[in-house]
């Protein structure tokens, strides 16, 4: 028996890294899965490998419109909505005083607003029978990161957005976390970094650097992928409010090399 058995699950930006693995993880748990991402090819593949338990869509999360159709979509196709897994976000380092006000604006809107309504969309669903919204964030949600300020403020706004959530909704039956991870093996920022001059890539690219942390490797995103069926399953039933870090370690504190 799979742990999210007959549960309706939409996954935004699943068409790569973290989503992509957790669509296929929910989907062998046995939900069936809206693979929701603005890559709309991406998203297809990943629905044609779980199988007629899924379905493609295609979403700019930024975009109120978009993100309402997306909703509808999948409660349409499915009948119902469980669980709302909100996670595409981008991430491209840069500095403020360097920084453009349209820079600052993209990622908010994605990272940020995109969360807002996919709640403000999915909750009247959740609410009706109760369920379970999980909100990809970050250890950059939780400190500072050299490089990465229009980022890190939107994270902070993601874990802050769900507390609130998880305090009005508990009501309703409807539990809303964080997954927060450290460093991943994804393309997250490539495609925005592709498109810069070489020198100007080098410098965004110098002015981040992630520390050492006490499991010395990037995760798996399958290492995301089990924590959030976890905090997408009934064994988590008692657990909401709560920014979840998978980090191998990093908020765990500071290594210094003195020993
Ligand atoms: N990779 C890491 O080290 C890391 C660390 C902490 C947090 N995260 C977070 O994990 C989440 C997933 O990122 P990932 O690392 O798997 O990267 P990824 O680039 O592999 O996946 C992100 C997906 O989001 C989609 N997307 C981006 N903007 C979109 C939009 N406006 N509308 C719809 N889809 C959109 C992309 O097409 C892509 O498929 C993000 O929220 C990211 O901030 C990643």
């Amino acid at each position: 028996m799979g742990k999210l058995d007959g549960k309706i699950a939409l996954i935004t930006g699943s068409a790569s890294g973290i989503g992509r693995a957790s669509a296929l993880a929910f989907a062998q748990e046995g939900a069936s899965v809206a693979v929701a991402d603005w890559d709309e090819a991406g998203a297809r593949q990943v629905a044609q490998q779980i199988g007629a338990r899924a379905l493609a869509l295609k979403v700019d999360v930024s975009r109120a419109a978009d993100v309402e159709r997306m909703i509808a979509a999948a409660v349409g196709h499915f009948g119902r909505l469980d669980i709302l897994f909100n996670n595409a976000g981008v991430c491209v380092p840069n500095l403020v005083h360097s920084m453009s006000e349209e820079d600052w604006d993209r990622t908010i809107a994605i990272n940020l607003k995109g969360v807002f309504l996919g709640c403000k969309y999915g909750l009247p669903e959740l609410m009706k029978k109760g369920g379970v919204i999980l909100n990809t964030a970050s250890v950059a949600g939780l400190e500072g990161h050299c490089g990465l300020p229009d980022y890190c403020a939107s994270k902070h706004g993601v874990i802050g957005l769900t507390k609130s959530i998880a305090l009005d909704y508990a009501k309703y039956n409807v539990r809303a976390n964080c997954l927060c991870p450290g460093t991943v093996a994804t393309n997250i920022m490539a495609p925005t970094l592709a498109r810069l001059p070489p020198e100007e890539r080098e410098r965004r690219m110098a002015a981040v650097s992630p520390p050492a942390t006490p499991i010395p490797r990037a995760a798996d995103p399958s290492e995301m992928a089990r924590p959030a069926v976890f905090l997408c399953s009934d064994d988590a039933s008692f657990v909401t409010g709560h920014a979840f870090c998978a980090d191998g370690g990093w908020m765990g504190g500071h290594i210094y090399k003195v020993m």
